[in-house]
This record gives C-alpha cells, structure tokens and sequence, in this order.
C-alpha cells in the first residue's frame, strides 16, 4: 500500500455546537492558521450553522459539510434536511452514520447506505462512519462488524461514486471520552475496512480511498495515529471547536 496515492483529510465534527455568530468567528480564526495545509481541511457544522461556514470560508481552503441527510429529496420528513437543499446551498461534504446518530437516532445500517446513496446521487462527498462498542471490542467482532458496516453502507455504491467516499473507523469508546485508540488499534482496523473495500472494488479503488480515524484525537495523539500506513486523516469532535489544536492536527496530516 502506497500512502503517496491518496488525500489526507481532517474534517471537524462540530454535533451540536455553535450559532452562526460563533461559527464566523471560530472559521475567521482557523483560517490563517490552515491556509498552507497539504492536506482537505472540512469542518461539518449543524445545519443553521451552515450559511454562516460557507460564507466565512469562502475563497479559502476549507470546505463545509453537514452532519447528516435524508435519504429522500424532500416531502413529509418533519425535522429532516435532504441532499439536494444541501448541494443547492453550496455545501460539499456530508457525515453519514455517525455512532451518536446511530445510538440515539434510531439510525440503521440500512438507513446509513440508504443516505449514502441519496447523498452521492446528489453530488455530495461522504464522510461514513463506522466503528464498534466497548463489549463488541471485548468479544472480540471488531473487525467482522466493522467489515459488515462498510459493505451495507456502500450497498449500490458504484466505483465511480467509491471516490467520493470516505470511511471514518471511529470506535464508539473513544468518542468524546479522552481514551483513544491506540495507533496500532487504529492502524488495524482501517486496514481491514480497506481490506474490505479492496474485495468489493479491487485493489486500486482500495488504495486510493481514505480512510480516517476519529475518537479523542486530538493535538497530541494527532501525529502518531496519522503515521500509520492505513490511517489517512481524522474525523475530529472536541478540538475541532478549538482553532489552535484543529490547526495542529491539520500540520500533523501536512507532513
Ligand atoms: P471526539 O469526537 O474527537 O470528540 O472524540 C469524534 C467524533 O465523534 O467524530
């Protein structure tokens, strides 16, 4: 495997954080400080928040996305956004999956790919996420439940539409709790999702497909995860709401 071949990618989760005035204010500050980044720089924001991001970022080498989208383009979905008003906002990145949307939204394997699929025919870029429990972990099916979300979730995802996809391998215990994987976990088990992508596609959609890791990464741990051959970038919640740690983790994927 070649790490030459394929973009590092450092996308912000920022879930349920900010209004739009904060959003100007934190883009304004990260700005200069990413501006020679060597690798994507995304930052995801709520959907109010959306406006305000694009505008801030506009002209600079950060790109918006969202957290979430409906599988249907529009109709009786009370509290739901589509992909298309997305795309027609200018927004290029969405998450898709996500454990917290999974764990308290009701969101399903099949609702993931069904989002997925609407969100790719649409023209979005899509961050999937996918990643086990604690006690999954402690049974020892990591690596077979990992395998089963990448292949539901990229169900009818052609391999032309494979490009515009990445897989984020976030371990729900590492979300939010200070305990990271470690970068060997983290090595490993991106290496068995591009495994898994490369008997789906073949080797070179494999090679060339990111895949990032996310869970307490953060401007300390940021360096090590990202030396591992399979891990190509980071899916980043809390110090992706601070400039100064995001922009270092952003240097860390320029090397
Ligand atoms: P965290 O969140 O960096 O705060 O652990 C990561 C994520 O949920 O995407």
């Amino acid at each position: 495997m070649n790490k030459q071949l394929r973009n590092a990618v450092i996308a912000g989760n920022w879930k349920m954080n900010k209004t739009p005035e904060e959003t100007t204010a934190l883009i304004n500050e990260m700005k200069p400080l990413v501006k020679d980044a060597d690798c994507g720089v995304v930052l995801c924001v709520p959907f109010v928040d959306l406006d305000a991001a694009l505008k801030a970022a506009a002209g600079s080498n950060i790109k918006i996305g969202a957290q979430n989208c409906h599988f249907e383009p529009s109709g009786a979905f009370t509290g739901e956004v589509s992909a298309p008003m997305l795309k027609a906002m200018g927004v290029e990145y969405v998450i898709i999956g996500h454990s917290e949307r999974r764990t308290y939204f009701g969101e399903t394997d099949v609702t993931v790919n069904k989002r997925t699929l609407a969100a790719l025919e649409n023209g979005l870029k899509v961050i999937v996420c996918v990643g086990e429990y604690l006690e999954q972990r402690e049974q020892g099916i990591t690596e077979e439940l990992v395998a089963m979300q990448t292949k539901i979730a990229l169900n009818g995802v052609s391999a032309e539409q494979l490009k515009n996809i990445i897989i984020a391998y976030e371990p729900v215990w590492a979300i939010g709790t200070g305990k990271t994987a470690t970068a060997e976990q983290a090595g490993e088990v991106c290496g068995v999702i591009r495994k898994t992508v490369g008997k789906l596609y073949g080797e070179d959609a494999a090679k060339a497909l990111t895949v990032q890791y996310g869970g307490s990464m953060n401007a300390k741990n940021a360096e090590e995860l990202l030396a591992q051959e399979d891990v190509d970038g980071g899916l980043i919640g809390g110090a992706s709401l601070k400039a100064q740690d995001f922009s270092v983790i952003v240097k860390a994927a320029s090397k």
